[in-house]
């Protein structure tokens, strides 16, 4: 393995060179669980990233956004000196190797962005030597990994590419990181070896495959899951036209019967990863994916049909609407391409008012108190199912909960 062996470096310096394995991308979301898996495994790892401001939290001990289970393995790595913290590609160090975790997403026609892993790539390549393996951790679009390997031999660079993809659920990549398979891929023996070598370190289980399969892997996992969810949400749409509740269905499908076991509950299938994941593979299938672009129209349509519906039934125009969670998910505090953003700009133009609030996210300077959104609300949106609300006062104000999430409130949708 070429892992770099010399772990003395004092956290918090500058100087990358005696970091065992690089992280770039390391402050992001899928960086900072990685880069405590390696720390975990007693590597030194260099957390390179463009984000100043997060490499400053993590240096001071506190975690940029919510990662369960991240802090305790954090204050470990300061302590141990197992971080290195860069924000320039020149500090990357020229041992060792090197994960790419940063952002790949789609452009305005829903069209991968490439050059954003080229872009990268090429930043680092004067300050890497031929013998570190490039890894990219990044959900990317089909035979990138491919296109990597050429476009390094065509710059004369002999380094090895691997594909080893993300795919812990957010907010969770400490415990997953832990439990699930990594799957591993490479353009050659060598890098595949040494792919391999390097997530034994943190992984139970690897499935090996070569990159082509690999990148459909992650893509198709994403894919189906969005696919799932839209499955649900068709179902439960369908059930509302018919005045069914949608829940007691459910319940009827699932009850012990094992084939609808895993079967998903309706909801907002929203954030930075599936929606844009089944894009990509649209935009590979020359947009003849009609699956994906049907869970698209319905995933996102939902809604929109939920403010059709209230329109028709209320006068919304003379009132304010509360959105209760504004994360993508539960328990965590990431607005990115969350669906009560879609909701509130909808609603915007014909609601009288809306008040948002969430307990977790902090970059939204609309947010206020669940009390005040309660008290000045005439109608409440249950968007993001964070656990606190299941208890919460709503004092019998209306609530619509597509999730079905709320036991003792006055649910009118
Ligand atoms: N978020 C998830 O749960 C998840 C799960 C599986 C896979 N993925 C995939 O992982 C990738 C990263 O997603 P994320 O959610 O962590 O994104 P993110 O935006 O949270 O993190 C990316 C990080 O990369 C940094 N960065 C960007 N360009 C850089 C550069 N040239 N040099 C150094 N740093 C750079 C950014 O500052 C940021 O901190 C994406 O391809 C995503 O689809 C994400």
């Amino acid at each position: 393995m070429n892992i770099a062996s010399t772990k003395t470096a004092p956290s918090g310096s500058s100087k990358a060179r005696s970091a065992d394995i690089t992280v770039v991308g390391g402050a992001g979301h899928v960086g900072i669980p990685l880069v405590l898996a390696f720390t975990e495994a007693g590597l030194t790892v260099n957390v390179n990233d463009l984000n100043e401001a997060a490499l400053m939290t993590l240096r001071s001990g506190k975690l940029p956004f919510i990662e369960h289970g991240a802090a305790p393995l954090l204050a470990r790595a300061l302590g141990g000196n197992k971080l290195l913290f860069t924000s320039a590609p020149d500090a990357i160090g020229r041992r060792g190797p090197v994960i790419i975790t940063i952002g790949t997403p789609v452009d305005e026609f829903l069209n991968p962005v490439q050059s954003e892993v080229q872009r990268c790539v090429d930043a680092l390549l004067p300050h890497v030597s031929d013998e570190q393996l490039l890894i990219l951790r990044s959900t990317v679009y089909p035979g990138t990994t491919d296109w990597l390997q050429d476009h390094l031999r065509r710059l004369g660079r002999k380094n090895g590419v691997a594909f080893c993809p993300e795919r812990v659920v957010q907010g969770y990549g400490i415990k997953e990181l832990r439990e699930m398979p990594q799957i591993v891929s490479a353009t050659s023996h060598d890098a595949e070896k040494e792919a391999i070598e390097i997530f034994r370190l943190i992984a139970p289980e690897l499935v090996v495959v070569k990159p082509i399969e690999a990148e459909f892997a992650k893509l198709f996992n994403n894919a189906y899951r969005y696919i799932e969810f839209a499955a649900s949400n068709q179902f439960y749409m369908i059930a509302k036209s018919a005045g069914a509740d949608y829940q007691a269905i459910m319940r009827a499908m699932k009850q012990n019967y094992p084939r609808a076991k895993s079967f998903p509950g309706p909801g907002f299938s929203a954030g930075p990863c599936l929606f844009k994941d089944t894009m990509q593979l649209a935009a590979y299938a020359r947009n003849q994916f009609g699956l994906g672009h049907a869970a698209m129209q319905v995933n996102e349509g939902l809604v929109l049909q939920l403010v059709d519906d209230l329109r028709r039934a209320y006068k919304i125009s003379d009132m304010t609407i509360g959105l209760l969670g504004m994360a993508f998910k539960a328990e965590i505090d990431d607005t990115r391409a969350s669906l009560s953003y879609k909701l509130k700009h909808t609603l915007k133009m014909c609601a009288r008012n809306v008040l948002t609030t969430d307990p977790f996210v902090t970059t939204d300077a609309d947010i206020v108190p669940l009390d005040q959104v309660v008290e000045r609300s005439d109608i409440l949106i249950l968007c993001t199912p964070h656990s606190m609300y299941a208890d919460a006062d709503l004092k019998g104000k209306p609530v619509v909960d597509v999730w079905g999430f709320l036991k003792n409130a006055n649910v009118i949708y």
